[in-house]
């Protein structure tokens, strides 16, 4: 009798992936494992009727605790990574725990997830998983499936999917974040409605929406009209502090070492800033956008010192420019309750391939999901050795102690 835990939502690709276990991987019975992260009450509700329509040995359980004391522990990190505070990354080693410890108590084989082989969900995972002695399942990655071949299967299969949930987007909700991709989000110029946001009310009062054009990383246009620098910022002063763009308030460390409480006010380097780095996460390499940011900030800070003329400044500038070349485009401002907040970006220059981001489409080139299996058995390798040595370590001390207090 062989048994498989596998993470279930009971969305269509969890539930796709309970009859395909069985049928081509051979195991005897899937157990099905939902984890608890602060998932709305809907989730479980479909997670439990699906589980139930499909006869499938069902667990729940609550890890909520556990995440939230690491979302706290995020803070004090200060952690985000692009931006984003990290609600889905934190949520997956505490999810892959949870069923791992589902997994061992009710005598499976081997653990299983319904990721694709696009995301990051995957990695993280089996970064937890591949510490354990079970094996490693992803029959969506394994079988290249598609969202079409899924409805397809499901439906000769007459498996339990509702429209429901699976709709436009896909959305990943726990207790730290919300998360919406897809469908026509696809498109980075797209600017979404409201929608797609269910824990945030759109600030009250007025919105105005600025398109700027940019070249070589220099803005030169405001809505299609060509501007020089000194009208450009006044407009964008203009406009955007009537919204309340730009205040400041802050502690700030002077050049002495004292620090000062200040306040400013910026309405248009605050959109101008916003809206040039929107533009560079859409055109810069990742490498290009990490090393910059270590330029930028040594920028900023001769920048502050008044060494403006500073050789390393030139130096700097060289790797700016460098950089600058691509970064022509437009980005879409939205000016909304004290915010100049990107909402579109478009460029003849985007390191961005829809059809491949997209978890829609086949596989692209020579490039199949099944690749990503090399990947995730990779990823953490060095942290599961790691733990690994240390464990190893304990238990030589712990012997070597038992032998000396003899
Ligand atoms: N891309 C984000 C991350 O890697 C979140 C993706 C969440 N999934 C979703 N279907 N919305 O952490």
């Amino acid at each position: 009798m062989t048994r498989v835990a596998l993470a279930f939502s009971g969305g269509l690709d969890t539930t796709v992936c309970v009859p395909l276990l069985e049928e081509e991987w051979g195991y005897d019975e899937v157990v099905g494992v939902t984890v608890d992260v602060g998932q709305p009450e809907a989730e479980f509700a479909e997670a439990e009727e699906t589980a139930d329509a499909l006869g499938l040995e069902h667990h729940v359980v609550d890890a909520r605790a556990e995440f939230a004391s690491m979302c706290l522990d995020s803070v004090r990190a200060n952690a985000t990574y692009q931006g984003y505070p990290l609600g889905t990354a934190l949520a997956r080693p505490v999810i892959a725990e949870s069923i791992l410890d589902v997994a061992k108590e009710n005598d499976c084989d081997a653990v299983a997830h319904g990721c694709t082989g696009k995301g990051n969900d995957q990695l993280r995972f089996e970064a937890v998983w591949r510490a354990s002695e079970l094996d490693v399942v992803a029959p969506v990655r394994e079988l290249g499936l598609t969202r079409e071949w899924e409805i397809e299967y499901a439906d000769e299969k007459e498996l339990p999917v509702e429209g429901g949930n699976e709709g436009v987007w896909s959305i990943d909700t726990n207790l730290w974040s919300r998360s919406v991709e897809g469908g026509d989000l696809e498109h980075p110029g797209h600017v979404p409605g409201e929608e797609i946001y269910e824990w945030t009310r759109s600030p009250a009062g007025d919105t105005e929406e600025v398109e700027l054009t940019f070249e070589n990383g220099y803005p030169v246009a405001v809505d299609g009209e060509e501007m020089d620098p000194i009208g450009l910022i006044a407009h964008l002063n203009d406009v955007a502090g009537e919204y309340g763009v730009g205040r400041t308030d802050m502690m700030e460390d002077r050049m002495l070492g004292l620090k000062v409480r200040e306040n400013y006010e910026h309405p248009a380097a605050t959109t101008l800033l916003n809206a040039h780095e929107t533009l560079e996460s859409l055109v810069l390499t990742k490498e290009e956008r990490d090393f910059k940011k270590l330029v930028d900030d040594e920028w900023s800070q001769k920048g502050y010192e008044g060494l403006v003329d500073a050789p390393l400044m030139s130096a700097l500038e060289a790797f700016i420019e460098a950089t600058q070349t691509r970064v022509t485009g437009t980005v879409t401002i939205r000016f909304e309750g004290g915010q100049a907040r990107p909402v579109g970006r478009d460029s003849d220059h985007a390191v961005y391939d829809e059809s491949f981001a997209s978890f829609n489409t086949e596989d692209v080139g020579d490039i199949t999901q099944a690749d990503a299996t090399g990947v995730a058995k990779y990823h953490g390798f060095q942290e599961r050795l790691a733990a690994k040595v240390l464990a190893e370590a304990k238990e030589t001390e712990a012997l070597t102690d038992g032998a000396g207090a003899e």
